[in-house]
């Protein structure tokens, strides 16, 4: 469906209206190959947190986000925002208020056991990635529908809707050659107030997007096998 030929409204109480699905079959090579090509190149993927000051396509971000917004969400209420944060002024307040917050989390607020599961990662409550990455993701989840006079409408499965739209984003922007990392700084309230978003949103996540700085290094995890993860039955 295409967003130039069709507006999105909220829906709630119309009728059910199907429309005929008939995608062309994928042979079976060819989806064993694409399925393999594609799992090589989500291998590849890794969390970045030194990033390089150089500038991104800004349609490829753009287009990510776009890949996101088609995620499946909780009776389709689709209860996500995007802001995309370029302006290096607003970047260095998000710094500011996350590096406050995370100083209180790392001094302690966290607990031994947290901080004994972030060792490995390497993270400390500094946050150069807020300003050096180009540009930054800001993911609100819609708690509830705010309509206009303020009427309000339950949404459902905000928590799963949300974080399956965050998965294909961070697919998207890796797919597309593109790095990033998804930041909880905990609390994250401050994020909603710094870019002025409607009560009916909640912060989820900052995700800052760009290239690897030259001297940029990950932690060497191991992932989990197939074989760990996957249950047959
Ligand atoms: C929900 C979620 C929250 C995360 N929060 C942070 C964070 O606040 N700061 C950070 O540096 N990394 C954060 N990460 C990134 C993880 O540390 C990273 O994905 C993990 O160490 C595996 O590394 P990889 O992404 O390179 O495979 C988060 C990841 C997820 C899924």
């Amino acid at each position: 469906m295409s967003p130039e030929t069709q507006q999105w409204t909220p829906t709630h109480g119309q009728p059910y209206r199907p429309v005929a699905y008939r995608p062309a079959r994928m042979p079976g090579p060819e989806s064993l190959a694409r399925a393999a090509e594609l799992r090589a190149r989500m291998d590849e993927r890794r969390t970045v947190r030194r990033f390089s000051p150089d500038p991104v396509p800004e349609q490829a971000v753009r287009d990510a986000i776009a890949c996101a917004a088609t995620a499946p969400s909780g009776a389709h209420q689709q209860p996500w925002t995007f802001v995309l944060v370029k302006d290096p002024a607003v970047r260095q307040q998000i710094r500011a208020a996350a590096e406050q917050e995370e100083q209180i989390s790392y001094d302690g607020r966290l607990g031994d056991e947290w901080l004994a599961a972030l060792r490995p990662i390497g993270t400390d409550a500094v946050k150069t990635h807020l300003t050096d990455a180009p540009a930054l993701i800001v993911v609100f989840q819609q708690r509830y529908w705010l309509g206009p006079n303020g009427t309000k409408r339950k949404h459902y499965y905000v928590d799963e809707s949300v974080g399956i739209a965050v998965g294909m984003l961070l697919s998207a922007l890796h797919l597309s050659g593109l790095a990033a990392l998804i930041h909880t700084p905990s609390p994250m309230r401050f994020l909603a107030h710094v870019l002025n978003r409607p009560e009916n949103e909640k912060a989820f996540a900052v995700i800052p997007v760009g290239y690897p700085a030259e001297d940029c290094e990950v932690p060497d995890l191991v992932r989990k096998s197939l074989d760990q993860v996957l249950v047959e039955v």
